[in-house]
């Protein structure tokens, strides 16, 4: 359970919050390169950590991200003109190029001078893998660009989604680091495990590991940049299976691999402090996703989800409550009788309500990851307000990681078991069930 001001003090990100400010440190995701697909293309809206932006792509290929809305009387620049080095407000024709400095306002005789005074707030807006990134914070603190092995793969080792997700940001993290609901939440199905019926997830040992062990245990280890959460299952006589999922901060998850498949994360980003992107990648260290699981990713399975064509709300959301099967819950095929991962996670998160009041919960041994991810965000969160201290998480080093699935002799610690399988090495196979 959590206090009132600390439950404030960790899902409030807009301007001006200490939350805010640390997020203010990190480069976050903000737009899938697709939807700014060609130089010259449409503007598009993007709201992240309350603040209503404008991403553009110039002609000249040059990206932008910057206030919404116009200078001078407060248009939406949405409907504005993508001209030669910027976009012009359709309502009196003010330019403003890809840094939101006005570079022509017609109405005025001494244009120029005029001009040098109208800036729109505005933010770099970088490529790196099929990802558009955004840096908000103080220009002097910026850090080296992302380097997160899922983004820096060749592309067609890599796919990412995004889905809004009607919550605050940490209500999905906590999702993300909480090993102890896939037994339950994802399970059910013909061979005990939902997980089976899935085609991303199927054919691993791990699956029957985690449909065998409803008691998991969990043991958390402080790691440079966040911390690996390692759950213990029952193996083999003699044997433990290890999911460990590593935690970057303040936003970066990541699921424990399973056999072959692809390796799988998340980020979660703000758009508001009801409102979030779960962002959702799939990458293969070693080799190029096959055009069958490529297929499955873009249909929804694994952790993505079938949105409504032309935006990213899923298909099965509130509204029509996640479309539950309740037959299908019934028969325990579906334990929770809403099909798909992500879409079984969303639809709890979102069930707490858009900020879930944590004075009220009553936490168990199987939430030590959560307990500590809140931890250490709230003493990031205080020592860069009150101590101007660094932030951890944003830099190459603290980048390179990976989740690890892994069978270990029962005497032997995870962290000894697993040596330096949870860091990313580049042409090294994942270490998995
Ligand atoms: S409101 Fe944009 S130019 Fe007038
Ligand atoms: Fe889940």
């Amino acid at each position: 359970m959590l206090r009132p001001d600390i439950n404030d003090l960790l899902t409030q990100t807009g301007p001006g919050t200490p939350m805010g400010d640390l997020f203010r440190r990190y480069w976050q995701p903000v737009l899938h390169t697709d939807e700014l697909p060609e130089d010259g293309c449409p503007p598009v809206r993007a709201k992240i950590l309350s603040e209503r932006l404008i991403a553009v792509r110039t002609p000249e290929g040059e990206y932008g991200l910057m206030d919404e809305f116009c200078a001078h009387r407060g248009v939406s620049l949405f409907f504005g003109r993508v001209e030669e080095q910027g976009i012009r407000c359709p309502y009196h024709g003010w330019k403003y190029d890809a840094n939101g400095q006005a570079i022509d306002v017609p109405s005025e005789l001494n244009n120029s001078e005029f001009c040098a005074n109208v800036k729109l707030r505005s933010y770099p807006l970088v490529k790196v893998g099929d990802i558009l990134w955004t840096y908000m914070g103080d220009p002097e603190k910026q850090p080296p660009l992302p380097t997160w092995e899922f983004a820096t793969v060749p592309s067609g080792q890599t796919y990412t989604s995004k889905r809004i997700q009607e919550s605050n940001w940490l209500q999905a993290l906590e999702g993300g680091i909480d090993s102890s609901h896939v037994t339950w939440l994802h399970g059910g199905g013909p061979k005990g495990t939902g997980l089976e019926a899935d085609p991303l997830f199927a054919g691993s040992r791990g699956n029957k590991y985690n449909a065998g062990d409803v008691k998991p245990f969990f043991e958390v280890v402080e790691n440079e940049g966040g911390l690996l959460i390692g759950a213990r299952r029952n193996a083999e006589e003699g044997h433990y299976y290890w999911r460990v999922t590593p935690w970057v901060l303040p936003n970066f998850t990541m699921v424990p691999p399973r056999g072959d498949h692809p390796m799988h994360g998340h980020f979660w980003v703000p758009i508001d402090d009801e409102n979030c992107w779960a962002w959702s990648f799939d990458y293969h260290p070693t080799r190029d996703l096959t055009e069958a699981e490529r297929e499955a990713m873009i249909a929804g399975a694994g952790v993505h989800s079938k949105n409504i064509p032309g935006t990213y709300r899923p298909v099965a959301n509130s509204e029509n409550d996640y479309l539950i099967n309740r037959e299908k819950q019934k028969t325990g095929e579906w334990f929770s009788g809403v099909e798909g991962i992500a879409i079984q996670d969303s639809s709890l998160q979102e069930s707490m309500g858009p900020i879930v009041d944590r004075t009220k919960e009553r936490l168990v041994a199987t939430d030590a990851g959560i307990i500590k991810a809140r931890q250490k965000l709230r003493r990031a969160v205080e020592a860069l307000r009150d101590k101007a201290e660094e932030p951890v998480g944003n830099v190459p080093e603290h980048q390179r990681i990976r989740s690890v699935a892994i069978v270990l002799p029962a005497d032997q610690p995870f962290v000894e078991g697993i040596g330096d399988a949870f860091q990313a090495r580049e042409g090294v196979g994942q270490t998995t069930v």
